[in-house]
């Protein structure tokens, strides 16, 4: 893994809250005695998750790894104009105000608006974590976009779904389950170093401490009703034609290795 990547990786584990080196050196295959050789990882557009400014100390809104129509037809431009440039945007104010909020609390401020400021600080960098992930984890079709996980990845996914088959059907039911505004999570569990699918609720309610996001898709309405209105189902469906499965290799590698 070269210096650029593996900072980039480290920076994103840490914006997760998440220590994506700090997992065993391997993981298992089907045959719980062998152990699933870490294959080498392919480029992925890392340079994107440039979300925070370290010299200003404050979050920043990441470009788009592609231009906003190249994911059509499965998101349309107008979807993913809004969906970034509003939507993302304002969780990246959020949690810059709350950070300076709780600041001004520890120079002398209302120590009881602590609780209120935390839960925003949760909710605005969670959605900003999340979407930064997002825009990774799709590509469009024929440049990166669909097919299967190639490597660890996919030899990960049939011990612990069965089949990749198995994943997808599970994958989409668990998305299309989920209550309201949130989103559907393949993640590792840092316990088990195994793969699990979970909700979230919101930008981060449900979530497990630890656990190493590999996919997820967003189901707030404003990632998918402008073309799909409350077909939420075709949205998913459509969704794994986009999937950049380079990139969720490189995070699952990372947090394995
Ligand atoms: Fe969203």
């Amino acid at each position: 893994m070269d210096a650029t990547r593996r900072e980039a990786l480290a920076s994103l584990a840490g914006m997760s809250g998440v220590a994506a080196f700090s997992f065993g050196a391997y993981c298992q295959t089907a045959d719980p005695t062998t152990p699933i050789t870490t294959v080498k990882p392919a480029a992925a557009p890392v340079a994107s998750l440039a979300a925070f400014d370290a010299t200003k100390g404050e979050y920043v809104l990441p470009p788009l790894p592609y231009k906003s129509d190249e994911l059509e037809p499965v998101i349309d431009k107008a979807t993913m104009e809004l969906h970034h440039g509003k939507h993302h945007a304002a969780y990246v104010a959020g949690a810059n105000r709350a950070l300076k909020e709780l600041a001004g609390i520890r120079d002398g401020g209302d120590a009881g608006l602590v609780r209120h400021w935390a839960r925003e600080l949760s909710f605005h960098l969670g959605g900003h974590v999340n979407h930064t992930l997002f825009w990774n984890m799709m590509a469009p079709a024929g440049k990166g976009g669909g097919g299967e996980p190639t490597g660890a990845l996919i030899a990960a996914i049939r011990r612990d779904f069965g089949s990749f088959d198995k994943f997808v059907a599970h994958f989409k039911a668990n998305a299309l389950q989920v209550e309201g505004g949130g989103w559907g999570w393949l993640v590792l569990d840092t316990l088990s170093k195994r793969l699990v699918l979970i909700q979230m609720e919101s930008q981060q309610d449900r979530f497990i401490a630890g656990a190493v996001p590999i996919l997820g898709v967003d189901v707030w309405e404003h990632a998918y009703y402008l073309k799909y209105q409350n077909k939420r189902s075709e949205y998913v469906d459509a969704f794994m034609k986009v999937v950049n499965w380079r990139f969720c290799e490189q995070l699952f590698d990372a947090a394995v290795a």
